[in-house]
């Protein structure tokens, strides 16, 4: 079923394979555009089925990160479609992942030094990289979130429908919203992060509200079956603790989203093992409230791991992340069932073309 064809009332896939959202800092921080090395990466990689862009941020605060390639202007927009034109002329499909970082972020990423954006105050317990005095990225600790205010969240939810729009103007198939991760929205569904006693925190439906704003915002931009939304349940990045009431969280956001025709629900199990263990009842419990493209991500190596999933009718999509850093041609080297090359863990995040545009096909 992998090399088979996946279809909507939107979109024709040539494969199930997904590209994972891969962050790889190769912007210039100051203007964020994608360039030609950019270009290239995704070009190389448009084999398959669907490539999920790197997170990329709705607007300056929602930056966490340096030199990320961001989508809150017509100059980015502008890089995007070189990007987009690229990688449909090699028969790819490609959708943007709109991200906002919220309290994992730093103030001197931000061009006006704002404070991170929180769900609450409560800081994120992990680091970013900001420039040093020369201008060299340097590990720091994420910065005082400062709570979104009501009027705030209403910007935030602008930006994403902004960004959504500048993402069909680029010429993408269409957008995931990243809700995982321990970022914006996954703090706000996070009930340690959360403790809100407005309309946005409290019950898990007030949790879920700015995500499912975020998500209406979006679907009057871009139409809801060329939406994705992305979730890691029993996620610990960034400083979330695993959610308390997992099976009853997710597939409770897995109805929601179906109610709405969203045409992805796209889950990455970070620990890599429930997802792949058949006898666990959270990917049956997704599909039973969630009936468009089940995406599983996390720890697919060989085609029989991904045939099963399928097969179970868990999933629909599967998405690879880090091999399809070192192999350009992973659904070639699948389809062939020849080894997969390494990857570099230095290079992930360094900047220039090592380990970046320069991985061999096969
Ligand atoms: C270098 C790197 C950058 C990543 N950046 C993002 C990102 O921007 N957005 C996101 O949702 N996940 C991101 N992830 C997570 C991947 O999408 C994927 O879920 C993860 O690598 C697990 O899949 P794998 O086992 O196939 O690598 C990143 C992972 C890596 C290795």
């Amino acid at each position: 079923m992998l090399f088979n064809s996946y279809t909507n009332a939107e979109l024709t896939l040539s494969n199930r394979i997904v590209m994972a959202p891969m962050t790889r800092c190769r912007a210039d921080h100051r203007d964020a555009v994608p360039n030609d090395l950019i270009v290239e990466h995704y070009r190389q990689r448009a084999s398959a089925g669907l490539i999920i862009s790197e997170g990329v941020p709705v607007s300056d605060r929602a930056r966490g990160y340096l030199n990320t390639p961001a989508l809150w202007n017509e100059a980015q927009a502008a890089g995007w479609k070189q990007v987009t034109e690229a990688v449909h002329a090699a028969g790819g499909k490609m959708f943007a992942q709109i991200w906002h970082c919220g309290r994992v972020a730093h103030a001197a990423l931000h061009a006006d030094g704002s404070a991170p954006a929180g769900a609450s105050n409560k800081p994120a317990a992990t680091q970013t990289m900001v420039p040093d005095a020369n201008g060299k990225p340097a590990p720091t600790d994420c910065g005082q979130p400062e709570a979104l205010s009501l009027q705030e969240i209403q910007g935030v939810i602008a930006e994403f429908a902004h960004s959504a729009k500048l993402a069909m103007l680029a010429g993408f198939d269409g957008v995931e919203i990243h809700g995982a991760n321990g970022y914006l929205l996954d703090q706000f569904r996070c009930p340690a992060v959360n403790n809100r006693n407005d309309a946005y925190g409290g019950s898990l439906a007030n949790r879920y509200r700015l995500l499912l704003e975020v998500v209406d915002a979006v679907a009057t931009e871009v139409g809801p079956q060329r939406i994705s939304v992305r979730q890691s349940p029993y996620g610990r990045g960034n400083g979330m603790i695993v959610d308390p009431e997992p099976m009853k969280t997710y597939p409770w956001l897995a109805r929601e989203l179906n109610q709405r025709e969203i045409g992805f629900l796209h889950i990455y199990c970070q620990t890599a093992d429930w997802i792949h263990d058949a006898g666990h009842s959270l990917m049956p419990a997704l599909r039973d409230n969630f009936h468009a493209g089940i995406i599983a991500c996390g720890g697919f190596k060989k085609v029989a791991a991904c045939e099963a999933i399928l097969e179970r009718g868990h999933a629909d999509l599967i998405a690879f992340g880090k091999p399809f850093i070192s192999n350009p041609d992973l659904v070639e080297r699948l389809r062939q069932d020849v080894p997969l090359a390494k990857w570099d863990t230095p290079t992930f995040y360094a900047g220039g073309a090592k380990g970046y545009t320069d991985y061999p096909t096969l």
